[in-house]
């Protein structure tokens, strides 16, 4: 891949003005692509990481790809401005296999696997590698941020940042506050998440943080639903469409999102919170068993075709 070497942009250092000017997600995942796409598109230069290759080639697929799509909607027709934005853009993201390449920048977004372990350690050696001046962030969406950072010795300079699937439309962006979080970096991160178009709310380091707090009991009230035979799922999804507004039905959701990190994200919540709303689903842990996942395995509740 032409862009995975030779990183030599001089990231300078911001530390003087605080604000965040380079970036660099660490997962070239769903979440990890979007998250770098929608920096580069603000103008920010970004290093994404993966470790592997392979997932780095998908990430430089799907962000031209979604790059394209954002483009035609503001330069409509003009094949001249749409190609230049796309070529602007992608552009700015430099990519590697290297941790070690992307330590310089002011932020680090980790987008990795939901394994506390795994990120703890990826922590840690950020915490180590990276300037003093350069906060850290992690995605996760049901870990304790804290459980996360208790390694760091920068724990002022750490906080989470929550994005939403897809990430360049979703305009909502969580900003986690850790118990050790300075006003400074809380600050920082608030008016980064404005720089890449995002509307921030802020939330307690508490499971499930606000979103998936709340998407948690509508989701395993909608699986019970359906389990216990009161309506089929299109009926259901059919009903949360027109009766209520929402933009997909439960189901739709759940397999867009994956059916693995619903269950783990309910499972988080029920650990943490005891409350019985979030008690393992029979139906899900059968399908998720099964690799039923939902769009990225090719079925869920429902069936693709795999791309
Ligand atoms: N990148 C850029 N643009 C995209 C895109 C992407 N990845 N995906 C969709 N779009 C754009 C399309 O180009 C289209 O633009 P247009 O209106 O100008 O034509 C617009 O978004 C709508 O897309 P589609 O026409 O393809 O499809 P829909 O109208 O069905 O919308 C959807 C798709 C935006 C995904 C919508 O169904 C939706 O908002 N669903 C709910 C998603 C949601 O709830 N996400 C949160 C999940 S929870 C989470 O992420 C938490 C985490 O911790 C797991």
């Amino acid at each position: 891949m032409n862009k995975l070497v030779g990183i030599t942009r001089n990231f300078s250092s911001s530390a003087t003005q605080n604000a965040i000017k380079t970036v660099t997600v660490i997962g070239g995942g769903l979440m990890g692509s979007g998250i770098a796409q929608v920096a580069a598109q603000a103008g920010q230069n970004v290093v994404l990481i993966d470790a592997y290759p392979e997932q780095l080639e998908k990430a430089q697929k799907s962000i031209q790809g979604n790059l394209t799509r954002v483009a035609k909607k503001q330069y409509k027709d003009d094949t001249g401005k749409i190609e230049s934005f796309v070529k602007e853009s992608f552009g700015r993201i430099q990519m590697s296999t290297k941790v070690e390449d992307g330590v310089k920048s002011d932020l680090i977004v980790e987008a990795i696997v939901e394994k506390l372990d795994v990120k703890q350690e990826l922590f840690n050696k950020l915490d180590q590698l990276a300037p003093a001046h350069t906060i850290l962030a992690t995605n996760t969406s049901s870990i304790s941020i804290n459980e996360i950072g208790a390694g760091i010795k920068r724990k002022d300079r750490y906080g989470g940042l929550h994005f939403f699937n897809p990430v360049p439309v979703m305009r909502l962006l969580e900003v986690i506050k850790g118990d050790h979080i300075s006003e400074e970096t809380y600050q920082a991160m608030m008016a980064w998440g404005k720089s890449v178009g995002k509307t921030c709310i802020t939330c307690k380091d508490t499971p499930g943080f606000v979103v998936n707090r709340l998407l948690g009991p509508y989701s395993a009230e909608a699986l019970r639903m359906y389990e216990r035979g009161d309506a089929s799922k299109e009926d259901i999804d059919i009903g949360m469409k027109l009766g209520a507004g929402y933009p997909m039905g439960p189901f739709e959701l759940a397999d867009y999102t994956g059916l693995d990190t619903n269950k783990f994200a309910l499972q988080v919540m029920y650990e943490k919170t005891g409350n019985p709303v979030f008690k393992p689903i029979p139906l899900l842990d059968r399908m998720v068993a099964e690799g039923k996942l939902g769009i990225k395995s090719g079925e869920g509740f429902y069936k693709y075709n795999k791309k």
